[in-house]
């Protein structure tokens, strides 16, 4: 095959149209044109609805059985168990590949096999890397262009010689001659396979069709194998969000935060500061690549092009940035379709209509007892749609990074802000942090507590205890002083009575105001057990309708939840077995005897 001008590439081609048998190869360029012929044949097929009150706008309705990641269906399949690690599930690569071939083999049958050629930052930028992805699903070429930047520009960036991940994807369903396609085809879950052969940078993914298991450029590349290539380069591929900060006096930090899927990390990148004269800006909203520069100061890109969001919750007071952004030029999947052809969903902010379409495709009423919109309904649209995208998000050479932040949602124990003392502490945080797993829940049995370090948990391509070492030594290489610092947070802390003490969203500003602070050398904080925190009077509260009380509350220290949280952080640490790094051990103890 000699569609391109790189070799390697031209031979895995024809390897995997061998594999597969598509009845064609159709090389993606990437332009606007391709784009709506793919869009008018799927909206002639009947799998896309052009949605009449958003102008470019298409809604699908995935398969019920298709509406999110597949962690246990999520593989790393490395050479040696143990470089997996406790927290992934494994299987050796070549009894998978063994399994897999035998699916793939026909399995493009009747179906066209796109070749899309991305790039995971700026094209160009030396911090970006290049992909190409083989995907019988005509939606994900759609949802890549928007996600990545695809097409001709990549592959002249690539060469003859340039070096790409191979990602290969099928929804896992042939077409028989004359058989009618599904509106959403795929596979049953026991054949859905999302597998990553990290020494080889090769991604498999057989059987799903949905977002995080099928545009390969995001979880699968960005994150599981670039954090292998990460810890073999000295640089860090992180499930953070990337903010710019700038204060009434126009000085500006850029902030990364890590937090688990489903906290809010949309709306904090795209936050409307409730505090005079200040704002925030977006440079990236789920992933973060973060190099140093010649200055010794850690840069980042957001590798990706786009923002794929849930959409049940976002509304015009929790994200109006996000809102605006999906006015238009949007993928939606598996919201609710309103009579008039426009998108509805749970916590949309407006009155449900007396009737709908839900995303099963079945009439809605607000009395039916369903609701409208799956729970992990997306949008997928272009981050330059965004309002306050910061104009140096495209930057190939990143932006340097002041602060990270890390935090998950906790309803008791963890302060609304807490700062670490050094880079080792930081990782110890970041290693701790964790998420409640039902939102409900006041009680914080401790059991509850869903630890995810730096909200990687899903997304590492390696041992959890070594990728907390790598943390460790890009610190010890750096010199500190230059490092960012970090940041425990929780937005979600609650009262005995299971009110939230802190309204959040917008009124986070205040927090990041304090960390500006911080990093510019100039705010006030006091020493804890726990790290440096503000007083109540550093958070500026004015306008704030927070009572001095539950200030307080959620700027103290309970000591005895604290003991009670490092006795799970142990019995985790004890689960991540005996690689875990010795100066985390020592966090932990020296933590212990502080509260004790
Ligand atoms: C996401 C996730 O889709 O974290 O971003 O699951
Ligand atoms: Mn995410």
């Amino acid at each position: 095959m000699t569609l391109t001008a790189n070799a390697a590439l031209n031979a895995w081609l024809a390897e995997v149209r061998d594999l597969c048998r598509p009845s064609e190869v159709y090389l993606c360029d990437g332009s606007q044109q391709e784009y709506d012929r793919l869009i008018a044949e799927m909206v002639a097929s009947g799998m896309a609805t052009p949605l009449k009150k958003r102008p470019g706008s298409y809604l699908f309705r995935s398969d019920p059985s298709d509406v999110a990641r597949v962690e246990n269906r999520t593989f790393i399949a490395s050479r040696r168990k143990e470089d997996a690690g406790p927290t992934n599930n494994w299987i050796d690569p070549d009894e998978l590949k063994a399994t897999m071939t035998g699916l793939y083999s026909g399995c493009m049958q009747g179906r066209t096999m796109y070749v899309i050629p991305f790039s995971m930052g700026p094209i160009g930028s030396p911090i970006s890397k290049i992909g190409v992805e083989i995907s019988d699903s005509p939606y994900v070429v759609i949802n890549m262009r928007i996600m990545t930047r695809i097409g001709s520009e990549v592959l002249a960036a690539l060469g003859e010689r340039g070096e790409f991940v191979r990602c290969l994807h099928s929804v896992g369903k042939p077409l028989a001659p004359g058989e009618k396609d599904l509106s959403w085809p795929c596979a049953p879950i026991e054949q859905k396979y999302i597998s990553h052969f990290p020494e080889e940078r090769t991604i498999w993914s057989y059987g799903s069709g949905y977002g995080g298991n099928a545009l390969l450029g995001k979880k699968c590349f960005a994150l599981r194998i670039a954090s292998v290539q990460a810890r073999d380069e000295g640089w860090l591929a992180e499930h953070m969000l990337i903010l710019k900060i700038t204060s009434p006096e126009g000085k500006t930090a850029y902030v990364c935060g890590a937090f688990p899927s489903a906290c809010g990390k949309t709306n904090l990148a795209m936050l409307v500061p409730t505090i005079k004269g200040w704002t925030v800006q977006t440079v990236g909203d789920d992933i973060a690549w973060m190099k140093f520069g010649a200055d010794g100061r850690l840069y980042a890109i957001n590798p990706e092009a786009g923002f794929f969001g849930v959409a049940p919750g976002t509304s015009l007071d929790s994200n109006p940035n996000a809102m605006h952004t999906i006015e238009r030029d949007t993928i939606f999947t598996n919201v609710g379709l309103t009579d008039d052809g426009d998108v509805w969903w749970e916590g949309i902010g407006i009155p449900a209509p007396a009737h709908l379409i839900d995303w099963q495709g079945n009439d809605w009423t607000p009395d039916c007892g369903r609701p409208a919109a799956h729970p992990n309904a997306r949008f997928t649209a272009p981050a330059a749609r965004c309002p306050v995208i910061a104009p140096e998000w495209e930057d190939p050479a990143g932006v340097p990074i002041s602060a990270i932040l890390v935090g998950g949602r906790r309803p008791t124990t963890i302060p609304l802000v807490n700062e670490s003392l050094n880079w080792a502490h930081g990782v110890f945080l970041g290693s701790v942090m964790g998420s409640e797993i039902t939102a409900a829940a006041i009680s914080d049995k401790i059991g509850q507590v869903r630890r995810d370090p730096f909200a990687m948990l899903p997304f590492m391509g390696y041992h959890v205890c070594d990728y907390l070492n790598h943390w460790l030594s890009v610190g010890q290489k750096a010199d500190e002083a230059k490092l960012p610092r970090i940041y425990y947070v929780n937005w979600f802390r609650k009262a005995q009575d299971g009110r939230w003490l802190w309204p959040g969203y917008g009124e986070n500003s205040r927090v990041l105001k304090w960390i500006f602070s911080r990093v510019s050398g100039e705010g006030h904080a006091v020493a804890t057990p726990i790290g440096n925190m503000p007083s109540p009077e550093d958070i500026d509260t004015e306008g704030l309708a927070v009572a001095p009380e539950d200030m307080a509350q959620l700027l103290a220290v309970d000591r005895e939840a604290w003991l009670r949280e490092l006795e799970s952080v142990a019995e985790n640490y004890a689960e991540y077995g005996e690689k875990l790094p010795a100066r985390l051990r020592e966090e932990l103890d020296k933590l212990q005897k502080a509260l004790a």
